[in-house]
């Protein structure tokens, strides 16, 4: 059984930057820097704001909340203690993005 979810396609996703998604009732939040594709929960662990409404900067994902700056790769905070989960990505051959929630990023 696979587990992977059609999200998006990498063009739109390329245009956006940025894009919530719901994979298998998961608020999930993409973001495409450096052409690579994360995915991220969208809920921000400090106090809940979408980190898909948030700014991108220098690599990192600003949550709008307080600012808090995210490694996309690993979801760590810059400065604090926490980790964003992170989640599996994978983009097929025709362009369509897919997202695992039942795989940390590193499972790839
Ligand atoms: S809600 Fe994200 S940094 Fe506070």
């Amino acid at each position: 059984m696979t587990d992977w979810h059609a999200v998006t396609t990498l063009s739109d996703l390329r245009a956006r930057k940025k894009k919530a998604v719901e994979v298998a009732g998961t608020a999930v939040a993409l973001f495409y820097i450096n052409d690579v594709v994360y995915a991220l929960a969208d809920t921000c662990i400090h106090e809940q704001r979408q980190l898909s409404k948030g700014a991108l900067l220098f690599g990192k994902v600003i949550c709008p909340g307080h600012q808090w700056k995210f490694d996309p790769e690993t979801g760590e905070a810059e400065g604090q203690d926490g980790c964003q989960p992170t989640y599996a990505v994978k983009v097929d051959d025709d362009g369509m993005v897919h997202v695992s929630t039942a795989r940390a990023r590193a499972d790839a």
